[in-house]
């Protein structure tokens, strides 16, 4: 069986990070959301995958490479618009040729080993199967309806209650796919939905399964979503100390801080992750906060938070909290009175005081 990961559209959710960064390329924990999604497949035996690619297709494709790190094939696939999921799997067709395979959004953060997916698709012999989750807020969802253990409707978003199951984004398919999707219009946003190249596939008869989760996952579109699975997987992470921590600081929780890292009178309470070669100064480093490589946190308190690479915080009165900030960023206070704000930010910056 191949595997497909979806990494093309554009991430309008997250402008203005997703103007100059793939949504796919952002760190949690400090790695960029696809490798989770790699390394899931990976571990489930896939040895190729295709990874569709729009705009950002030189980053992603710089940033993943050919896959011998992981010790598979990736296969690039290159979508020109994002005109939807079943858009993508449509043009990957010549990749994926007759198999079975297994769509994976590359957006998607999923803990649960894969291979039980595999195993019940071809247990239960369908023509695909939907990985769902029980969810409590139905109505954000689409969802599917179930009835002796197939799906016989999928609805997005709900207004009364229906189901309670929500699709995540992972599927596994064979080649009637790509018939059903031929027989598809796009929806009104003129996407090729992969939900209404399902439905027809239960339309015209071919068997449907599913697949539950037991552990968490997330869709991370948005930025509170991007921080959540911060949270969850700096919930999971071990403490390593690699740096440097002088012995004013305290380090509290799982912490890890990287190599050529200093932390110079600070207090870090994990979890918590610093990256190399940044320097962290009087400052307060608070829970589920991931800080990239080359940052320089000084007189500032931050929590929950993403900081990328190469970011510069200093001297900041409040604290920072829930926030994404992307790279090469500066953040800087010089405590003067008059307090003004002097501020130079790209279009869609979103600055709150709260
Ligand atoms: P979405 O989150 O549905 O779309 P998006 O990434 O463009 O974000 P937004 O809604 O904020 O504008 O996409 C889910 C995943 O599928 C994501 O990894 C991008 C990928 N995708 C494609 O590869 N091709 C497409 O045509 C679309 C719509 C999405």
């Amino acid at each position: 069986m191949k595997a497909l990961i979806l990494s093309g559209g554009i991430g309008s959710r997250l402008w203005p990070i997703t103007y100059t960064k793939a949504k796919q390329l952002i760190p949690v924990a400090n790695r960029p959301i696809l490798f989770y999604a790699i390394e899931s497949i990976v571990k489930a035996g896939i040895k190729e995958i295709g990874i569709v690619v729009g705009v950002t297709r030189a980053q992603i494709m710089q940033e993943v490479g050919d896959g011998s790190r992981w010790g598979v094939k990736i296969t690039y696939i290159y979508q020109q618009k994002p005109e939807g999921l079943a858009h993508a799997v449509k043009i990957s067709k010549h990749f994926l040729q007759d198999d079975s395979f297994l769509m994976f959004l590359g957006d998607n953060i999923i803990r649960d080993d894969l291979s039980r997916f595999i195993q019940e698709y071809y247990n239960k012999k369908v023509n695909a199967l939907v990985v769902l989750d029980k969810v409590k807020n139905p109505e954000e969802y689409g969802v599917a309806v179930l009835e002796n253990g197939n799906i016989v409707e999928l609805v997005e978003k709900p207004k009364h209650f229906i189901s309670d199951m929500a699709i995540v984004g992972l599927y596994i398919f064979d080649q009637n796919i790509f018939s059903a999707i031929e027989n598809i219009k796009p929806s009104w946003r003129n996407e090729l939905e992969i939900t209404d190249a399902i439905q027809e596939m239960i339309k015209s008869g071919f068997k449907v399964g599913y697949g539950q989760l037991e552990h968490w996952w997330k869709d991370t579109g948005s930025s509170q979503d991007m921080l959540e699975a911060n949270q969850r997987l700096l919930d999971d992470i071990n403490g390593c100390i690699k740096g440097m921590i002088d012995s004013q600081s305290i380090v509290q929780g799982k912490v890890i801080i990287e190599k050529d890292t200093s932390v110079i009178n600070s207090v870090i309470r994990g979890p918590a992750i610093i990256g190399e070669k940044s320097n962290i100064k009087n400052a307060y480093i608070g829970p589920y906060t991931s800080v990239s490589s080359g940052c320089e946190v000084e007189n500032t308190s931050i929590e929950y938070s993403i900081v990328m690479n190469n970011c510069k915080i200093k001297n900041m009165e409040k604290r920072i909290s829930d926030s994404l900030i992307g790279n090469d960023v500066e953040i800087l206070s010089c405590n003067q009175i008059p307090t003004t704000c002097s501020f130079i930010v790209g279009d869609r910056s979103k600055i709150y005081s709260i």
